[in-house]
């Protein structure tokens, strides 16, 4: 294990350590312990007190993801092949679809402290400071095509937001076709990337981003309303848990629509629609289309009524943005 890991696994208890100590523990001189505080300081941006007579202090503990910790609580631990947490890494997707292209694939999950490139929709970065929220995401292969897949992503977002109204957060909605919003601020985004030929067999990752506890300060660069699941609940999180709760709702989601398709997804969707009957406005490329939306089709597609006519939209560019309320 690295000095560095070593270091951070035991501020994580948010209590002061001394320098004294932390050298010893680690066979190190305490200088050596001063400069990995500065690196753990600057890689992972964490706020780390140095305060003389009483040593360093980590300005709030954090429950560190533990792969052992997250199958004990899987409520079908046999659904997964293997889970792995990293530190640090580039964009859990990222790293998924890369094993994709390297070998053999089976149902694999991987979630991160902090991710240095995270992706989202529609090419932006996804903000994911270390410790605080989650970051996951699932290779699975499918026996299917391109075309039996869409809206795959939409019954992903109905089985996360279900899992929230479980954990009492009731008010959480989902905006076409994925993001999933309470009170129009955005808490948790879904990216679905596939590889595969156009007769199957399909592999998917699943990418899910979960604000649960994000700092004001880490949220700056954040381009839109959001919030955190821990400002909601008010509750302390136990981290692997929620880890466990959500991963085993996607692997779930994933077993059900690779047997039955959209359709056990769609109407508890339409429950959840947070534009459902409302004006909107499409942003198509350039193009800007407005009309009333008015749910989704079969296949996950959005119904969207513009001049008497209902007109069908497929994933992509296609971005809502809120105008105002239909009569
Ligand atoms: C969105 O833009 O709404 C989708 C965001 C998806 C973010 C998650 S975080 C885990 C996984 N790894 C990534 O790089 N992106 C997804």
């Amino acid at each position: 294990m690295s000095v560095q890991r070593q270091l951070l696994e035991t501020l994580i208890d948010g209590k002061f350590h001394s320098g004294e100590h932390l050298a010893s523990a680690l066979g190190i001189t305490r200088a050596a312990i001063w400069k990995n505080i500065k690196v753990l300081q600057s890689k992972y941006e964490l706020d780390i007190y140095a305060v003389s007579g009483k040593g360093y202090q980590l300005s709030q503990s954090i429950e560190l993801l533990d792969s052992d910790v997250i199958i004990s609580k899987l409520s079908l631990p046999n659904t997964v092949s293997e889970i792995e947490t990293f530190f640090t890494i580039d964009s859990t997707n990222r790293y998924l679809m890369k094993k994709v292209l390297s070998s053999e694939f089976h149902c694999h999950a991987v979630f991160a402290e902090q991710q240095t490139s995270g992706r989202g929709r529609h090419g932006r970065n996804w903000i994911s400071p270390f410790g605080g929220n989650l970051y996951f995401s699932v290779l699975y292969s499918f026996q299917r095509t391109p075309r039996d897949v869409t809206g795959l992503s939409l019954a992903v977002g109905v089985a996360i937001v279900e899992q929230l109204e479980r954990q009492g957060i009731e008010s959480a909605k989902l905006k076409w076709p994925n993001d999933i919003l309470v009170d129009g601020r955005k808490l948790c985004g879904i990216l679905l990337e596939m590889h595969g030929e156009s007769h199957g067999p399909l592999a998917i990752v699943v990418g899910v981003g979960i604000n649960i506890s994000m700092s004001e300060n880490a949220a700056k660069e954040i381009d839109q309303p959001w919030v955190s699941y821990q400002s909601l609940t008010q509750a302390p999180v136990a981290r692997n848990q929620l880890a466990a709760d959500f991963l085993s709702s996607v692997l779930l989601a994933l077993h059900e629509f690779e047997q039955n398709g959209l359709e056990p997804f769609r109407e508890r969707w339409l429950q959840r629609d947070y534009y459902m009957d409302s004006n909107v406005k499409l942003q198509l490329g350039d193009r800007e289309i407005t009309g009333i939306a008015r749910g989704i089709d079969q296949q996950g597609a959005l119904l969207l009524e513009s001049q008497g006519q209902l007109q069908r939209y497929y994933s992509g560019e296609i971005r809502l943005r809120p105008a105002r309320p239909a009569r």
